[in-house]
């Protein structure tokens, strides 16, 4: 198994972090939201004219392909909220009614190629999810994977550096999206239950890795949250630590880790602590997954095809990433984005 790694020194006290936040504080601000000028909006159907005949190998584009004179700047400006600030932001105003779905997928990947480098998604190697209802039921299969059904979605982190999510169009009624600052998360628990923050800093989670391992592991074990180089990285997934116990080997949930993960999602779902939206179609949400856990709640589609909740999503490895705790390596989730880090001292690790 990946992650049974030495351990880690414990982190005994909250952590003061710029990307501990609350939702409540952001409720009433805006500076997490970036609105589009018709200007970036014009760059950005230039730069799809320009691709246009060449989308059957969406996958080759790259930045150079897809120019931005002056919106690309703004975007890579989100690279320091992203890694060092708050975590996240919401890319709002791209006119995806004006859009074939192909001409769509272009431009989202496109934008993503002036925030970072793509990372499969699966073990099939698809760099780009459509996340959508497919009708499956995540305890039908021990394939399927939450984002492709229409329920909810508990907390937890994605893989890669960050994820970037384009809302194509939302479904008849509910799937809101909540995200959490996953270092306030932390520092709750600590004030609360300081003996469970201990227990979430263990390597005693096994997560089922839903068949995507190349290498054919069935679990992965690491802690819920790494204190490494003086920063938390947390790997949370809430529902697959569930689903990993119907495996002979993984050893049942200890009292204290039935406590440990009741006590996050009590601090999850804390409406001071959770900031909850709706995206709306052409809505980009951009986020950490180090320093956010997102989560959504459970939607409705309608049968006609406007009403059917359609994300399309990429992960990414950013430029400004930090170094990763050596227990990441070869995960399913991150695997691809260590393999591609240096080290503080510029090796490759
Ligand atoms: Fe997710």
């Amino acid at each position: 198994m990946t992650g049974t790694a030495p351990s880690f020194e414990t982190l005994q006290t909250p952590l003061d972090d710029p990307s501990a936040w609350r939702g409540a504080d952001l409720r009433t601000q805006t500076d997490w939201i970036v609105t589009l000028t018709a200007v970036e909006i014009a760059e950005i159907e230039g730069a799809l004219a320009g691709v246009r005949d060449r989308q059957a190998d969406l996958f080759a584009l790259s930045r150079d392909d897809f120019p931005l004179p002056t919106l690309s700047a703004r975007l890579e400006g989100l690279l320091p909220v992203l890694e060092g600030g708050r975590g996240f932001a919401l890319v709002r105003g791209l006119p995806v009614e004006r859009y074939s779905e192909a001409d769509a997928r272009t431009i989202f990947w496109g934008l993503a190629q002036h925030v970072g480098v793509p990372e499969s998604q699966d073990g099939a190697g698809n760099l780009m999810h459509d996340v959508r209802d497919t009708g499956k039921s995540f305890a039908d299969s021990n394939t399927v994977r939450d984002y492709q059904t229409d329920a909810a979605i508990n907390f937890h982190n994605d893989g890669a550096d960050i994820f970037m999510l384009c809302c194509m169009q939302t479904g008849a009624s509910g799937g809101q999206s909540l995200l959490v600052s996953a270092v306030e998360v932390f520092n709750e628990a600590m004030r609360r239950r300081p003996d469970l923050a201990e227990v979430l800093q263990q390597a005693c989670w096994h997560m089922d890795t839903r068949g995507q391992r190349r290498d054919g592991v069935k679990t992965q074990v690491m802690p819920i949250y790494t204190y490494w180089n003086g920063q938390l990285t947390p790997n949370y997934k809430n529902s697959l630590m569930y689903a990993a116990q119907r495996f002979p080997d993984v050893p049942p949930f200890t009292a204290a880790q039935t406590e440990a993960i009741a006590l996050l999602d009590e601090i999850c779902s804390d409406p001071d602590i959770a900031l909850s939206f709706v995206m709306e179609p052409g809505d980009i949400q951009i986020a950490s997954n180090y320093a956010t856990f997102h989560a959504r709640t459970k939607y409705q589609d309608s049968g006609d095809t406007d009403r059917r909740r359609h994300m399309l999503r990429i992960w990414l490895s950013i430029p400004n990433g930090r170094p990763l705790p050596p227990n990441f390596e070869g995960t399913r989730e991150f695997g691809a984005t260590y393999a591609r880090r240096m080290t503080p001292n510029g090796e490759k690790t």
